[in-house]
């Protein structure tokens, strides 16, 4: 009957059930505000009813909702009573009230997720129920790159939403690389003048020979930027800002030509990138670089009040610096063995320079060759092995192993999918990806924060396309970060699929155009220059 995504911990289901009316009231104890806001808001939204404020819980007894708060449940946990009561969601934090709201609305039935009701004479039904939760990690992410293709504010707000109503919390926003610069920075106005417009984009994949021929681009405002970080707070989720260095930095490169290597390449006839691949101009190590920086990273650190700060650190090619007098100086002068290890120190100076300022520093997993600073933590893509590495040596991890949760990569094997790259990764694949390595003792893995799904935007120039991508892909991935599942070939995907059948209406009502279960339709096929498979199969690792 409940059919909730994600399974929570433990349900028990009654006979009967709790109905709303255009009587019943909403109760939010104090702390609990802001979620009673947030709900009022989308139940009236959906259902049409009033559900007018109630000052006592005992106005909410027997057709409302109260909101309580429970200081014997742990961090993000709830329990939601539907019965003779009415509808109790008690959290042990606000979060976990949220969450417990979320609940609510998957068991009123996917038309409490539209934003008016169908039919105002409709009958709301909760079912008696107790549902005990709780979430297994405390960072479930996903990471949105939006410098590839450009993700108008609303679209990102609309990913805040459907992101809540999956229970996870981190929205890792990918927000520069080769081809854009998407944050308004006033300290450097050419960021985003120049660095967010590209002249044209690749059309397909990086070996395509086409591309349209119509420039792409956009930015955020710092004002956008403040208004997604308090929609996303509202919903508690924590947006962790994305700035990569010393590589993927081309449209910085094309907005300020003194931040590449100068002296081995001519910058200033460098553009935003219109290829997509790893472009080899980097940034050069020089103190000038570093300031620059500082003053973006400054004014990263008003707009995002996020624990962590990502600096990517992915993918950095050492040609340039190779070739460079001055890059080269800097390693004799630094004392260091070669290229490795003044990226390491590039990126050791903003781990220094965030810990200063009371933050940690996040990067891919690459940031581990050459050594990192004790709070520094790791975004492990390259399979589980980086992820291993940090946790042994005592550093916080995110497991996002492309091999699992890479959710540009394909989703079935059929010719004809709109975004046919990578190898295939289904449903069920990633519903049987497991976030913490067998490898790891009890307390290494207590390093592993969470799990993250990965979107990369090459191929996915407008929203639909990564709805499709992302949807029902990113279902999956939420159940294997909130819920206690059990080991990877136990896991009842059957029953998961099952849960599907209703969740399908649920993400129609949130009108996601999510890829059908029996594939593509017409109209989302793509020629095949769009993508090229990987050879072979999937690493394991
Ligand atoms: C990455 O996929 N380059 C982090």
């Amino acid at each position: 009957m409940t059919e909730l995504i994600p399974a929570p911990r433990k349900v028990a289901e009654g006979s009967g059930e709790v109905r709303l009316t255009a009587r019943s009231r909403l109760y939010a104890a104090p702390g609990t505000e802001r979620a009673g806001h947030w709900l009022t808001a989308v139940l009236r939204q959906s259902t049409g009813l009033p559900l007018r404020e109630a000052r006592e819980p005992a106005e909410a007894r027997g057709d409302g909702i109260a909101l309580l708060l429970d200081p014997a449940l742990g961090p993000e946990e709830y329990r939601l009573t539907g019965g003779d009561d009415g509808v109790v969601i008690e959290g042990g934090d606000a979060a976990g009230v949220v969450h417990g709201a979320q609940t609510l609305r998957q068991l009123l039935g996917p038309d409490a997720h539209r934003r008016a009701p169908l039919d105002p004479a409709r009958v709301w039904a909760v079912p008696q129920v107790t549902v005990e939760d709780a979430p297994r990690f405390r960072w479930r992410g996903l990471m949105l790159d939006v410098a590839r293709h450009f993700m108008p504010k609303e679209g990102v707000l609309h990913y805040l939403d459907l992101m809540a109503a999956h229970k996870l919390n981190v929205l890792h926003f990918h927000l520069s690389d080769d081809q854009g610069w998407r944050v308004e920075i006033r300290k450097y106005p050419r960021l985003t003048e120049v660095g967010s417009w590209r002249p044209r984009t690749k059309f397909g994949h990086r070996a395509s020979p086409l591309w349209e021929e119509k420039p792409h681009g956009g930015y955020y405002t710092q004002d956008d930027i403040r208004e997604i970080v308090a929609y996303a707070a509202e919903r508690h989720i924590t947006v962790v800002p994305e700035i990569d260095v010393p590589g993927h930095s081309q449209a910085a490169i094309a907005a300020y030509p003194e931040l590449g290597n100068t002296d081995v390449v001519d910058t200033a006839s460098l553009g935003v990138w219109d290829d997509w691949g790893i472009s080899a101009n980097v940034l050069a190590p020089t103190d000038r670089t570093l300031r620059f920086y500082e003053g973006v990273f400054e004014e990263l650190l008003e707009l995002f009040p996020s624990e962590f700060v990502h600096v990517g650190g992915d993918e950095c090619p050492k040609e340039q610096w190779r070739g460079s007098p001055a890059a080269q100086a800097r390693i004799a002068e630094l004392g260091l063995s070669g290229e490795d290890e003044l990226q390491a120190w590039f990126i050791g100076h903003f781990d220094t320079w965030l810990s200063a300022r009371g933050r940690r520093l996040i990067g891919w997993d690459e940031i581990l060759e050459g050594g990192l600073a004790p709070g520094a933590a790791v975004s492990s893509w390259r399979g589980y092995g980086g992820g291993i590495a940090a946790a042994r040596a005592g550093h916080d991890v995110v497991m996002c192993p492309e091999q699992h949760v890479y959710l540009d990569y394909r989703q079935a094997p059929e010719e004809g999918e709109p975004v046919p790259i990578a190898y295939v990764r289904t449903l069920e694949d990633v519903y049987r990806f497991e976030p913490v390595p067998a490898e790891l003792t009890e307390a290494e893995a207590r390093h592993v924060l969470g799990t993250q799904a990965n979107v990369w935007t090459e191929v996915m120039e407008d929203q639909a396309r990564v709805d499709y991508q992302v949807f029902p892909r990113l279902a999956a991935f939420a159940e294997v970060a909130w819920s206690d599942l059990p080991a990877p070939g136990e896991r009842d995907f059957a029953g998961f699929e099952r849960r599907m059948a209703v969740h399908y209406r649920r993400l129609d009502a949130l009108g996601v155009a999510y890829r059908p279960p029996s594939g593509p339709l017409p109209w989302q096929r793509r020629p095949g220059v769009l993508g090229r498979p990987m050879e072979g199969t999937p690493p394991k690792r």
